[in-house]
């Protein structure tokens, strides 16, 4: 459909007014349309592979077409209209990495519904957190899933969260749950849906009648045909959420035309798409990552993925070149978290597998040490498959700093240089721009098409989130060195954030989980760098009156966390501080801290610190074991 209107209008300035960013305003589309249909009728795919799906067993795989996709996307498009859901609804969906998950998101974007996909690995509170704050009508889950050996009982957290949203005062009405692990035979749809327990014995199924409904009841008698619900082209299209440096969690809004052509196109070029590729992100679709680079970048080229569900480490440490193999993938992309994690197992187990298929090896999530580069590019690719060291955001939608394979000369650890139409500059502390070699904080001067819209429910916070410190610049709140060849390497966050595992946690998140318990007074948590996960968490914890840190208590406080954040939260290192270093305006010295927990004696100017006996005392009592 045409458009009027400008490509691209923005205000990226606080001081001149509201900030926006339009793109292509006054088109409308669909990005379900474009991402199916149009591959289906007018570019002839129908019969192509659209995802081989690798189940967390080996051997559990499945084949969907790109015709088979689009069909069972028109089926749950009218399955949600028949559940009431509209234009503008807000949806949640809470699922394993399944081929389901894909049909969820697009039927939703079919139907003009804004998706808020919750990683399956958050606890039932950050999901209730989610759902409130994004006032979503429907929830959409699974019984359960395995990751590697163990069973995750997926429906039990969604209740959880569900009764948590009620005490609270937000009832969600309706709840779709797919069967996965209880696989229906055909001539057992009944609508009672909890599953036969013999299947699987462990998992637990609770169910609610008044709320709960049967993905695979409901689909019964759907129709296959659903015209899509044509859209604005500043529509919202999704909202994801990032942890926010001021404790509660922001709701990223992407919108839909210029979030299309941004994925679309950074997904062609970055990867060097060609037609008989097969792709792979070992990504969860619950991140920003599989967002852009499963779903949408992926589908808009017709390409054909690989989606996986299980981990890289079962049942062996072979996993991902057995898979490699299998499907003969050309394009690989996944975290240097996970390339570390292999690493420490040798190059045997990558060598049982061939791996001559492959062509480009990508990385994102956090910049990758050159130490697992040159173990990626070695071993992995055998020096013949170019590394693309992808630098970008949540709230960037796509690609931001990247190499563009056999085409930018590499720097292992450096992102190298923007993506095209990407302006970065880098700022010293009083905002002005450094040329040449110099580092500081790294901005980007004027929008893509891809760039978050708002904060939900507060563009005020998306304001000054992003644009406040720097008037005229979005701000990443990363560090940044440009080096003599004007090659762009990421230095670490600038703010209180943490990085497990490629990872964005906010310190303040947890602290705020710690000091919920009745035992803890204060808590203070840094960083501190760990060979596998990038960082672990070290907590600081000044206790009430009269306890003491006691193994049943750390216990407690881990499981605190883990309920109220998730697993990849928990606390590796607890220590017990009487007394926090704080400044004389009562701010608690981090930057004290961190050295504290990485023993470093070397504390620089304390004049600002209040009382230095705390500083000795935390050193005595810091936590020698490794957990
Ligand atoms: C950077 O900041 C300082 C003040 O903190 C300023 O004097 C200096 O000129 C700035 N600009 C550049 C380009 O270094
Ligand atoms: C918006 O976010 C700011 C933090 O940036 C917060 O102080 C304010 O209360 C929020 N407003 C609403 C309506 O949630
Ligand atoms: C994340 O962790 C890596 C090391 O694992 C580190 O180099 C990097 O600075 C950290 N921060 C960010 C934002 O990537």
């Amino acid at each position: 459909p045409g458009h009027s209107g400008r490509f691209l209008d923005y205000n990226f300035d606080v001081t001149k007014g509201r900030i926006f960013i339009k793109c292509m305003e006054g088109a409308t589309t669909n990005i379900c349309y474009n991402l199916l249909d149009r591959n289906v009728h007018d570019r002839k795919l129908g019969d192509k592979v659209a995802f081989f799906w690798s189940g967390n067993d080996p051997g559990d795989e499945l084949t969907v077409t790109y015709r088979e996709l689009l069909q069972r996307v028109c089926q749950f498009s009218n399955v949600l209209k028949s559940q009431g859901v509209k234009k503008g609804d807000r949806v949640s969906i809470y699922m394993p990495m399944v081929v389901e998950l894909v049909v969820a998101m697009l039927a939703c974007v079919r139907i003009g519904a804004v998706h808020s996909i919750v990683f399956a690995g958050f606890s039932a509170e950050s999901l209730c957190e989610r759902i409130m704050d994004s006032q979503c009508s429907l929830v959409i889950t699974a019984d359960g899933f395995y990751r590697g050996d163990k069973l995750i009982n997926l429906k039990l957290l969604a209740d959880e969260a569900l009764q948590k949203c009620r005490e609270k005062g937000f009832p969600v009405e309706k709840c779709i749950m797919l069967r996965h692990l209880s696989k229906a035979a055909e001539d057992d749809l009944s609508s009672q849906c909890p599953p036969a327990k013999r299947s699987c014995p462990d998992l637990q199924v609770p169910w609610n009648p008044d709320v709960d409904l049967c993905w695979h009841a409901l689909l019964r008698g759907a129709s296959d045909v659903c015209e899509p619900e044509w859209v604005e082209s500043e529509d919202p299209l999704f909202i994801l959420y990032t942890s926010g440096s001021t404790g509660k969690p922001k709701g990223v809004l992407h919108s839909v035309s210029g979030y299309m052509l941004y994925t679309a196109t950074t997904f062609k070029l970055v990867f060097d798409h060609q037609p008989d590729d097969v792709y792979w992100c070992t990504a969860d679709i619950g991140w920003i990552t599989g967002h852009s680079y499963i779903t949408y970048g992926p589908l808009a080229n017709g390409a054909t993925s690989v989606l996986f569900e299980g981990l890289p480490t079962f049942p062996d440490v072979s996993r991902m070149w057995q898979i490699v193999d299998k499907y003969r993938v050309s394009k690989f992309y996944t975290a240097p978290t996970a390339i570390r994690l292999l690493m420490k197992y040798g190059s045997e187990p990558v060598q049982r597998y061939k791996r001559n298929s492959l062509k480009v090896l990508g990385t994102v999530g956090e910049p990758i040490n050159p130490e697992a580069w040159q173990w990626y590019y070695t071993v992995v690719g055998e020096k013949r498959c170019p590394i693309v060291d992808t630098f970008w955001q949540t709230e960037t939608g796509g690609h931001m700093l990247t190499p563009l394979p056999a085409a930018t000369p590499m720097k292992p650890g450096s992102a190298t240089f923007p993506f095209f139409g990407v302006v970065p500059a880098i700022l010293n502390e009083s905002g002005e721009e450094l040329e040449g070699p110099s580092e500081g904080y790294l901005v980007f001067k004027q929008p893509w098409p891809g760039v978050m819209r708002s904060v939900y429910g507060n563009h005020s916070r998306f304001e000054s989130t992003y644009f406040k410190k720097f008037p005229g610049y979005y701000v990443t709140a990363d560090g940044c060195r440009r080096d003599k060849d004007g090659y762009y390497w990421i230095t670490g966050r600038i703010d209180d954030m943490l990085n497990v595992s490629g990872h964005l946690l906010s310190t303040a998140e947890i602290e705020s989980a710690l000091v919920e318990h009745a035992a803890v007074v204060e808590a203070a948590v840094v960083g501190r760098p760990h060979p596998v996960k990038g960082e672990s968490l070290y907590c600081f914890v000044t206790l009430t009156e009269g306890a003491t840190l006691s193994g049943p208590l750390e216990a407690e406080l881990r499981k605190q966390v883990r309920e109220k954040i998730g697993a990849i939260a928990t606390p590796d290192y607890i220590q017990n501080a009487p007394g926090l270093p704080k400044t004389r305006s009562g701010k608690i010295m981090r930057r004290v801290l961190r050295k504290i927990a990485c023993d470093e004696r070397d504390l620089g100017d304390i004049s600002t610190l209040a009382d230095s006996s705390v500083v000795e005392q935390l050193f005595r009592d810091r936590c020698l074991t490794t957990p």
